[in-house]
Protein backbone atom coordinates (compact mmCIF):
# COMPACT_ATOMS: atom_id res chain seq x y z
CA UNK A 1 0.00 0.00 0.00
CA UNK A 2 1.35 3.61 -1.04
CA UNK A 3 1.96 6.32 1.62
CA UNK A 4 -0.82 8.79 1.12
CA UNK A 5 0.61 12.45 -0.35
CA UNK A 6 -0.37 14.03 2.97
CA UNK A 7 2.21 12.21 4.96
CA UNK A 8 5.03 12.80 2.96
CA UNK A 9 4.55 16.79 2.38
CA UNK A 10 7.34 18.54 4.34
CA UNK A 11 8.82 21.00 2.71
CA UNK A 12 10.00 23.94 5.32
CA UNK A 13 7.99 26.81 4.31
CA UNK A 14 4.35 25.52 5.03
CA UNK A 15 3.16 28.50 3.04
CA UNK A 16 4.57 27.00 0.00
CA UNK A 17 3.50 23.39 1.20
CA UNK A 18 0.19 24.28 1.29
CA UNK A 19 -1.41 22.08 -1.29
CA UNK A 20 1.14 20.54 -2.65
CA UNK A 21 1.09 16.54 -3.47
CA UNK A 22 3.17 13.67 -3.95
CA UNK A 23 6.55 13.41 -2.33
CA UNK A 24 8.11 16.74 -1.64
CA UNK A 25 11.60 16.23 0.10
CA UNK A 26 13.13 19.18 1.85
CA UNK A 27 15.49 20.74 0.02
CA UNK A 28 17.87 21.12 2.97
CA UNK A 29 18.68 18.04 2.83
CA UNK A 30 20.92 19.32 -0.45
CA UNK A 31 22.72 21.66 2.07
CA UNK A 32 23.23 18.96 4.82
CA UNK A 33 26.86 18.13 3.45
CA UNK A 34 28.09 21.20 3.77
CA UNK A 35 25.91 24.68 3.61
CA UNK A 36 29.05 26.81 1.79
CA UNK A 37 28.92 26.84 -2.05
CA UNK A 38 32.02 26.58 -4.41
CA UNK A 39 32.38 29.83 -6.73
CA UNK A 40 35.40 28.37 -8.53
CA UNK A 41 32.81 26.07 -9.64
CA UNK A 42 29.65 28.38 -10.46
CA UNK A 43 32.12 31.08 -11.80
CA UNK A 44 32.07 28.03 -14.75
CA UNK A 45 28.72 29.39 -15.86
CA UNK A 46 29.80 33.24 -16.03
CA UNK A 47 28.69 34.06 -19.41
CA UNK A 48 28.25 30.39 -20.67
CA UNK A 49 25.32 29.23 -23.16
CA UNK A 50 23.98 25.69 -22.00
CA UNK A 51 23.39 23.39 -24.89
CA UNK A 52 24.19 19.77 -23.43
CA UNK A 53 23.88 18.35 -20.54
CA UNK A 54 27.64 16.87 -21.31
CA UNK A 55 28.72 20.17 -19.83
CA UNK A 56 27.81 19.53 -15.87
CA UNK A 57 30.13 17.29 -13.94
CA UNK A 58 29.29 16.27 -10.55
CA UNK A 59 30.60 19.00 -8.99
CA UNK A 60 28.86 22.00 -11.08
CA UNK A 61 25.37 20.14 -10.62
CA UNK A 62 26.00 19.89 -6.95
CA UNK A 63 26.96 23.29 -6.44
CA UNK A 64 23.67 24.56 -8.98
CA UNK A 65 21.46 22.39 -6.37
CA UNK A 66 22.47 23.48 -3.41
CA UNK A 67 21.92 27.17 -4.54
CA UNK A 68 18.60 26.05 -5.89
CA UNK A 69 18.00 25.05 -2.14
CA UNK A 70 18.89 28.37 -0.80
CA UNK A 71 16.45 29.81 -3.25
CA UNK A 72 13.66 27.26 -2.49
CA UNK A 73 14.15 27.75 1.12
CA UNK A 74 14.19 31.60 0.30
CA UNK A 75 16.82 32.09 3.56
CA UNK A 76 18.32 34.98 1.47
CA UNK A 77 16.31 38.01 -0.78
CA UNK A 78 16.84 37.67 -4.64
CA UNK A 79 14.11 39.30 -6.14
CA UNK A 80 16.23 42.09 -7.50
CA UNK A 81 19.16 39.99 -8.30
CA UNK A 82 18.86 40.44 -12.27
CA UNK A 83 16.40 43.52 -12.00
CA UNK A 84 18.93 44.69 -15.38
CA UNK A 85 18.72 41.45 -17.43
CA UNK A 86 16.21 40.96 -19.88
CA UNK A 87 15.49 37.43 -21.08
CA UNK A 88 13.69 36.35 -24.22
CA UNK A 89 12.08 32.54 -24.49
CA UNK A 90 11.96 32.19 -28.07
CA UNK A 91 9.58 28.76 -28.47
CA UNK A 92 9.17 27.77 -31.42
CA UNK A 93 7.51 24.17 -30.11
CA UNK A 94 4.64 23.79 -27.60
CA UNK A 95 5.72 24.29 -24.24
CA UNK A 96 4.02 24.47 -20.72
CA UNK A 97 7.09 23.71 -18.26
CA UNK A 98 9.86 25.49 -19.99
CA UNK A 99 8.85 28.83 -21.09
CA UNK A 100 6.89 29.47 -17.85
CA UNK A 101 9.28 28.22 -15.43
CA UNK A 102 12.17 30.21 -17.15
CA UNK A 103 9.67 33.08 -17.19
CA UNK A 104 8.60 32.31 -13.35
CA UNK A 105 12.48 32.21 -12.48
CA UNK A 106 13.44 35.45 -14.32
CA UNK A 107 10.70 37.17 -12.52
CA UNK A 108 11.40 35.93 -9.44
CA UNK A 109 14.65 36.83 -9.20
CA UNK A 110 13.75 40.77 -10.66
CA UNK A 111 14.16 39.98 -13.95
CA UNK A 112 12.20 40.62 -17.07
CA UNK A 113 11.08 38.38 -19.94
CA UNK A 114 10.07 38.77 -23.83
CA UNK A 115 8.50 35.93 -25.30
CA UNK A 116 7.53 33.63 -28.25
CA UNK A 117 5.09 31.35 -27.77
CA UNK A 118 4.33 30.63 -31.50
CA UNK A 119 6.90 31.04 -34.62
CA UNK A 120 3.45 31.39 -36.25
CA UNK A 121 3.90 34.64 -34.70
CA UNK A 122 7.21 35.79 -35.92
CA UNK A 123 9.04 36.06 -39.34
CA UNK A 124 9.55 32.67 -39.65
CA UNK A 125 6.52 32.58 -40.90
CA UNK A 126 7.55 34.93 -43.79
CA UNK A 127 10.18 32.23 -44.24
CA UNK A 128 13.10 34.14 -42.08
CA UNK A 129 16.23 32.28 -40.68
CA UNK A 130 16.97 31.49 -37.47
CA UNK A 131 19.79 33.23 -37.99
CA UNK A 132 18.62 36.75 -38.25
CA UNK A 133 16.07 36.32 -35.60
CA UNK A 134 19.58 35.63 -33.38
CA UNK A 135 20.77 38.51 -34.77
CA UNK A 136 17.76 40.57 -33.24
CA UNK A 137 17.97 39.05 -30.12
CA UNK A 138 21.82 40.44 -29.26
CA UNK A 139 19.86 44.00 -29.32
CA UNK A 140 16.78 43.24 -27.71
CA UNK A 141 17.88 40.78 -24.61
CA UNK A 142 20.51 39.68 -22.70
CA UNK A 143 19.78 36.19 -22.70
CA UNK A 144 17.70 33.55 -24.79
CA UNK A 145 16.24 30.25 -24.15
CA UNK A 146 15.62 28.43 -27.62
CA UNK A 147 13.04 25.27 -27.33
CA UNK A 148 12.58 24.02 -31.51
CA UNK A 149 11.64 20.95 -32.62
CA UNK A 150 15.06 20.67 -35.36
CA UNK A 151 18.01 19.30 -33.89
CA UNK A 152 20.27 21.92 -35.56
CA UNK A 153 18.36 25.44 -34.70
CA UNK A 154 19.82 25.62 -31.62
CA UNK A 155 23.85 25.73 -33.46
CA UNK A 156 21.71 28.03 -36.38
CA UNK A 157 20.43 30.80 -34.11
CA UNK A 158 24.21 30.34 -32.30
CA UNK A 159 25.69 31.85 -35.63
CA UNK A 160 24.81 35.49 -34.89
CA UNK A 161 24.25 35.46 -31.14
CA UNK A 162 26.54 37.67 -28.79
CA UNK A 163 24.64 37.02 -25.31
CA UNK A 164 24.03 33.39 -23.95
CA UNK A 165 21.64 30.82 -25.23
CA UNK A 166 20.32 28.57 -23.24
CA UNK A 167 19.02 25.29 -25.14
CA UNK A 168 15.48 24.53 -23.77
CA UNK A 169 14.79 21.44 -26.22
CA UNK A 170 15.92 20.59 -29.69
CA UNK A 171 14.25 18.42 -31.65
CA UNK A 172 15.52 14.70 -30.09
CA UNK A 173 18.86 15.86 -29.39
CA UNK A 174 19.05 17.73 -25.80
CA UNK A 175 16.91 19.25 -23.03
CA UNK A 176 20.05 19.97 -20.82
CA UNK A 177 18.54 22.21 -17.88
CA UNK A 178 15.42 19.53 -17.68
CA UNK A 179 17.68 16.99 -16.49
CA UNK A 180 19.23 19.83 -14.30
CA UNK A 181 15.54 19.79 -12.85
CA UNK A 182 15.46 15.74 -12.95
CA UNK A 183 18.14 15.76 -10.50
CA UNK A 184 17.66 18.53 -8.07
CA UNK A 185 14.60 16.81 -7.31
CA UNK A 186 16.58 13.47 -7.41
CA UNK A 187 19.32 15.09 -5.25
CA UNK A 188 16.94 16.37 -2.67
CA UNK A 189 15.06 12.71 -2.41
CA UNK A 190 18.56 10.78 -1.88
CA UNK A 191 20.82 13.40 -1.43
CA UNK A 192 23.88 10.88 -0.43
CA UNK A 193 23.73 9.81 -4.57
CA UNK A 194 25.88 12.86 -5.35
CA UNK A 195 26.86 14.05 -2.27
CA UNK A 196 28.01 10.99 0.20
CA UNK A 197 28.32 7.39 0.11
CA UNK A 198 25.82 4.97 -0.10
CA UNK A 199 26.83 1.23 1.08
CA UNK A 200 27.08 -1.34 -1.53
CA UNK A 201 23.92 -3.28 -1.37
CA UNK A 202 21.72 -0.07 -1.20
CA UNK A 203 23.04 2.00 -3.71
CA UNK A 204 20.46 2.65 -6.19
CA UNK A 205 18.83 1.24 -9.11
CA UNK A 206 17.06 3.43 -12.28
CA UNK A 207 15.03 1.96 -14.29
CA UNK A 208 14.68 4.29 -17.87
CA UNK A 209 11.84 3.94 -19.76
CA UNK A 210 12.31 4.79 -23.58
CA UNK A 211 14.46 5.51 -25.88
CA UNK A 212 17.63 7.70 -25.12
CA UNK A 213 19.33 7.77 -28.81
CA UNK A 214 16.63 10.02 -29.55
CA UNK A 215 14.52 11.19 -26.69
CA UNK A 216 15.65 14.51 -25.66
CA UNK A 217 14.67 14.70 -22.33
CA UNK A 218 15.83 10.81 -21.59
CA UNK A 219 19.28 11.45 -23.51
CA UNK A 220 19.55 14.36 -20.81
CA UNK A 221 18.84 12.61 -17.44
CA UNK A 222 20.74 9.65 -18.25
CA UNK A 223 24.12 11.80 -19.40
CA UNK A 224 23.77 13.11 -15.88
CA UNK A 225 23.03 10.04 -13.98
CA UNK A 226 26.57 8.85 -15.68
CA UNK A 227 28.15 11.33 -13.39
CA UNK A 228 27.19 9.48 -10.23
CA UNK A 229 28.90 5.73 -10.77
CA UNK A 230 29.82 5.28 -7.00
CA UNK A 231 26.05 5.49 -6.19
CA UNK A 232 23.89 3.81 -8.90
CA UNK A 233 24.00 -0.13 -9.09
CA UNK A 234 22.41 -0.46 -12.58
CA UNK A 235 20.72 1.24 -15.13
CA UNK A 236 17.92 0.18 -17.19
CA UNK A 237 16.73 0.76 -20.29
CA UNK A 238 13.06 -0.21 -21.15
CA UNK A 239 12.72 -0.10 -24.43
CA UNK A 240 11.22 -2.17 -27.46
CA UNK A 241 13.94 -0.88 -29.85
CA UNK A 242 16.99 -2.97 -30.54
CA UNK A 243 19.48 0.06 -30.17
CA UNK A 244 17.86 2.37 -27.64
CA UNK A 245 21.67 4.13 -27.18
CA UNK A 246 22.41 5.33 -30.72
CA UNK A 247 26.30 5.39 -31.18
CA UNK A 248 26.82 8.20 -29.11
CA UNK A 249 24.79 7.08 -25.92
CA UNK A 250 26.63 3.56 -26.20
CA UNK A 251 29.62 5.62 -26.16
CA UNK A 252 29.53 7.49 -22.62
CA UNK A 253 27.49 4.27 -21.22
CA UNK A 254 30.70 1.56 -22.80
CA UNK A 255 32.86 4.11 -20.81
CA UNK A 256 30.63 4.28 -17.45
CA UNK A 257 31.44 2.02 -14.60
CA UNK A 258 28.14 1.81 -13.96
CA UNK A 259 26.11 -1.64 -15.48
CA UNK A 260 23.50 -0.49 -18.12
CA UNK A 261 20.82 -3.12 -18.82
CA UNK A 262 18.51 -3.66 -21.61
CA UNK A 263 14.53 -5.05 -21.15
CA UNK A 264 11.20 -5.27 -22.11
CA UNK A 265 10.12 -6.55 -18.48
CA UNK A 266 9.29 -3.42 -16.74
CA UNK A 267 6.75 -5.15 -14.61
CA UNK A 268 8.53 -7.77 -13.99
CA UNK A 269 11.37 -5.68 -12.71
CA UNK A 270 9.60 -3.22 -10.17
CA UNK A 271 10.90 -4.82 -7.27
CA UNK A 272 14.12 -3.65 -7.94
CA UNK A 273 13.76 -0.43 -8.95
CA UNK A 274 14.49 2.56 -7.09
CA UNK A 275 13.63 5.39 -9.30
CA UNK A 276 11.81 5.25 -12.44
CA UNK A 277 12.43 7.96 -15.27
CA UNK A 278 9.64 7.79 -18.05
CA UNK A 279 8.00 9.73 -20.82
CA UNK A 280 5.08 10.16 -22.78
CA UNK A 281 6.00 8.58 -25.98
CA UNK A 282 7.88 5.27 -27.28
CA UNK A 283 9.97 6.17 -30.22
CA UNK A 284 10.00 3.36 -32.90
CA UNK A 285 12.51 3.55 -35.88
CA UNK A 286 11.59 6.96 -37.58
CA UNK A 287 7.84 7.30 -35.83
CA UNK A 288 6.71 7.15 -32.30
CA UNK A 289 3.43 6.25 -30.49
CA UNK A 290 2.24 6.04 -27.06
CA UNK A 291 3.84 3.43 -24.77
CA UNK A 292 1.83 0.06 -24.66
CA UNK A 293 0.18 -1.29 -21.65
CA UNK A 294 3.27 -3.39 -20.66
CA UNK A 295 5.50 0.56 -20.23
CA UNK A 296 2.32 1.92 -18.34
CA UNK A 297 2.45 2.44 -14.25
CA UNK A 298 -0.44 2.83 -11.46
CA UNK A 299 -0.70 2.88 -8.07
CA UNK A 300 -1.67 -0.60 -8.49
CA UNK A 301 1.90 -1.39 -10.46
CA UNK A 302 4.19 -3.43 -7.53
CA UNK A 303 6.39 -0.73 -7.06
CA UNK A 304 8.65 -0.71 -4.00
CA UNK A 305 7.39 0.62 -1.56
CA UNK A 306 9.77 3.64 -1.48
CA UNK A 307 10.73 4.05 -5.51
CA UNK A 308 10.19 7.32 -7.11
CA UNK A 309 8.92 8.25 -10.23
CA UNK A 310 10.27 10.85 -12.22
CA UNK A 311 8.40 12.37 -15.90
CA UNK A 312 8.64 15.83 -17.60
CA UNK A 313 5.49 15.48 -18.52
CA UNK A 314 3.15 16.16 -20.54
CA UNK A 315 2.14 13.13 -19.69
CA UNK A 316 -0.26 10.08 -21.27
CA UNK A 317 -1.89 6.72 -20.29
CA UNK A 318 1.48 5.35 -18.98
CA UNK A 319 1.42 7.30 -15.82
CA UNK A 320 -1.82 6.89 -14.28
CA UNK A 321 -3.17 9.94 -12.35
CA UNK A 322 -3.94 7.65 -9.08
CA UNK A 323 -0.48 8.21 -8.37
CA UNK A 324 -0.43 11.82 -8.18
CA UNK A 325 -1.38 11.16 -4.15
CA UNK A 326 1.45 8.51 -3.64
CA UNK A 327 4.97 8.64 -2.40
CA UNK A 328 5.86 7.75 -5.78
CA UNK A 329 5.06 10.68 -7.33
CA UNK A 330 8.43 12.61 -7.54
CA UNK A 331 7.18 14.37 -10.82
CA UNK A 332 5.18 17.20 -9.50
CA UNK A 333 8.63 18.41 -7.08
CA UNK A 334 11.00 17.82 -11.00
CA UNK A 335 8.25 20.52 -12.27
CA UNK A 336 7.99 22.52 -9.04
CA UNK A 337 11.99 22.55 -8.42
CA UNK A 338 12.61 23.54 -12.24
CA UNK A 339 11.59 26.86 -11.42
CA UNK A 340 14.68 27.05 -8.25
CA UNK A 341 16.74 25.60 -10.82
CA UNK A 342 16.40 27.38 -13.39
CA UNK A 343 17.07 30.75 -10.85
CA UNK A 344 20.48 29.35 -9.88
CA UNK A 345 21.63 28.51 -13.57
CA UNK A 346 20.73 32.15 -14.50
CA UNK A 347 22.02 33.93 -11.59
CA UNK A 348 25.62 31.85 -12.03
CA UNK A 349 25.09 32.72 -15.78
CA UNK A 350 24.92 36.60 -14.94
CA UNK A 351 27.30 36.39 -11.96
CA UNK A 352 24.91 37.55 -9.37
CA UNK A 353 25.53 34.23 -6.94
CA UNK A 354 27.73 36.64 -5.13
CA UNK A 355 25.22 39.07 -4.95
CA UNK A 356 22.43 37.33 -3.40
CA UNK A 357 24.25 34.66 -1.17
CA UNK A 358 26.38 36.03 2.26
CA UNK A 359 30.17 36.03 1.89
CA UNK A 360 30.51 33.43 4.77
CA UNK A 361 28.65 30.83 2.43
CA UNK A 362 30.76 31.43 -0.75
CA UNK A 363 33.84 29.94 -0.62
N1 LIG B 1 9.35 19.06 -19.46
C1 LIG B 1 9.07 19.77 -20.56
O1 LIG B 1 9.94 20.00 -21.40
O2 LIG B 1 7.79 20.20 -20.63
P1 LIG B 1 7.25 21.25 -21.70
O3 LIG B 1 7.27 20.57 -23.04
O4 LIG B 1 5.87 21.59 -21.24
O5 LIG B 1 8.17 22.42 -21.68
Amino acid sequence: MSTPASQVVHLADPERARGRIGNCPNPESVLQYGPQLRMDVLDRLRTSSILSAAQFDKDLLCELSKLAAYLQLRKYPASKALEDKIMAAAFFEPSTRTRLSFESAMLSVGGNTISVADAKTTGVAKGESLRDIGQMFNSYADIVVVRHTEQSAVAEMTEYLRIPLINGGNGSDEHPTQALADWYALLKWRPEIAFGSIPEKFRINIGIIGTPGNMRTVKSFLTLALLFPENINHITIFSEMADPLGDEMRKLCDASPIGINFSRDLQGSLEYLDVIYMNAIAFLGDGYRFFDEEFQLNAQSKLKHDTVILHPLARGSELSVDLDTTVHNLYFNQADGAVWMRQALLLAIFDRVRNTIPDNLLI
